[in-house]
């Protein structure tokens, strides 16, 4: 077994000897002192190298130390409030596991975001993306703990279908064997409504595929969706639902990545603290007024472009909710508004600060001749949806639900301008490599 103490546990071995395995940070040397920052993953620890206290042979490999150099260290524990981290190693020796180039791609200079992306796989390892990775996944773990409190449960839905989901115009497909055309999933929707009516409350979140042609720093080709799925619930219940998960994620990041947010990401956090429910909630017919009145020649019946989400949302500290929109403008599957039949029980929550549309969800038709009839409006194959209709045919039930985009969320909570830095190797329309 690998003797190792990993940097985050060193509060409980100050005043003993340890090894640390990681890799080169930095270095720095003064003389007869050498100053080296070891990076483990669980953080980060400076090593003072005595060249009195080591043998020749340890002092002569701190040359050959370049960054990135996988190594162990073994030394003993100091407490050093000035130190990062809070601790310092005294060398006593030292050994290379895997020596790195002098020409390591990233240097502490600034590159160009093409050569980051490039080079993916090595920018990961920087402090930057580092935080951006923990922030991520402390929002995963925050979204199922959430849904888990109040009785959801995970249900996993196909990444391969042969319905589409959403629409017709961003498709991934693929042969499938004799049977045809499968697509990647755009959304795991359609069968969380199947599982809606076996389990109440269900949600899926995972990988979804979009073949967007839109170059923009909103859109990636694949991005992690959360889904849930609520029977019996409508879509002011599903508004409300979205407002509590959001406040929810904001304070839980809030609460548990303030390092990562404000020492590494230096994201001004009082525009976090000021996410606080109730979120404002402007109709799809006043959100359109208000932009025609800011000099905007939108008309009604368009959807809302990214410029008009900022726009609309600009005056807000908290996210917004705009509803009911056109039926033209949104998904087959939207239930019809029976006060005003030309829109539909749908909500998108925008985002402050511009980030935009984080979440899209609606009341879904159970109606099962106005699904139909979207159906054949939208010139989707009658036949894949056998199986969807069948839900309205069998017991149906008022349902909603809603897809929260991982990625826009993680970047609106980090204050990340793009979205490819948070997801760790991200698929755009010009990137597949690494
Ligand atoms: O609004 P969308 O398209 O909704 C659905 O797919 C529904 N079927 C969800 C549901 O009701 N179960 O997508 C939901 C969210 C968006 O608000 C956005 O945050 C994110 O998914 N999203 C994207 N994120 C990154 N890149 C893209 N190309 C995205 N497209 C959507
Ligand atoms: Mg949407």
């Amino acid at each position: 077994m690998i003797e190792n103490v990993h940097i985050s546990d060193l509060a409980g071995h100050v005043g003993s000897e340890v090894t640390v395995h990681g890799w080169l940070h930095n270095k720095r040397t003064s003389g007869k002192v050498a100053f080296l920052i070891l990076r483990d993953g669980t953080g980060l620890v400076q090593v003072v190298v005595s060249q009195g206290e080591v043998t020749p042979e340890v002092w002569a490999r701190l040359e050959e130390l370049n960054y990135e150099t996988s190594l162990g260290v073994t030394g003993t524990v100091r407490a050093d409030p000035r130190a990062p981290g809070g601790h310092e190693l005294s060398l006593t020796d030292l050994y290379v596991v895997g020596p790195s180039g002098e020409d390591y791609p990233i240097q502490l200079k600034e590159h160009g975001v093409d050569f980051l992306l490039e080079h993916r796989h090595l920018w990961l390892r920087t402090p930057r993306q580092v935080a951006i990775m923990r922030v991520r996944d402390e929002l995963i773990k925050a979204i199922r703990d959430f849904l888990h409190e109040r009785g959801f449960v995970n249900v996993d839905t196909p990444i391969l279908s042969g319905a589409i989901g959403e629409s017709a115009g961003t498709l991934f497909s693929t042969e499938y064997f004799d049977l045809g055309t499968a697509y990647l999933a755009q959304t795991g929707q359609l069968y969380n409504e199947a599982l809606a009516a076996a389990l109440g409350r269900v949600y899926c979140f995972g990988p979804t595929f979009r073949a967007e042609k839109s170059k923009t720093r909103r859109h990636l080709t694949e991005f992690w969706m959360l889904e849930p799925e609520v029977a019996w619930c409508d879509s002011e219940c599903n508004m409300q639902l979205q407002e509590d998960l959001v406040f929810y994620l904001v304070a839980r990041a809030l609460e548990r990545c303030r390092t990562e947010l404000v020492e590494t990401l230096e994201r001004d956090i009082s525009r976090l603290e000021s996410i606080v429910p109730p979120f404002p909630r402007l109709s799809y017919d006043e959100a359109i007024a208000k932009l025609r009145s800011l000099g905007s020649s939108i008309q009604w019946g368009d959807d809302l472009g990214a410029e008009d989400e900022t726009q609309v949302a600009q005056d807000y500290e908290r996210p917004v909710f705009v509803y009911n929109y056109p039926k033209g403008a949104k998904a087959f599957y939207m239930k019809e508004n029976p006060d005003d039949p030309r829109t539909v029980l749908c909500d998108d929550l925008i985002a402050p600060e511009g980030y935009g549309e984080i979440i899209g969800g609606s009341q879904r038709e159970d109606d099962y001749d106005k699904l139909l009839a979207r159906i054949r409006e939208e010139k989707l194959p009658e036949e894949a949806y056998g199986w969807y209709l069948d839900l309205r045919r069998y017991g149906t039930f008022p349902h909603s639900g809603f897809g929260l985009g991982l990625e826009r969320t993680v970047a609106w909570i980090c204050g990340v301008q793009h979205i490819r830095e948070t997801i760790a190797f991200p698929r755009t329309l010009k990137r597949m490599y690494p």
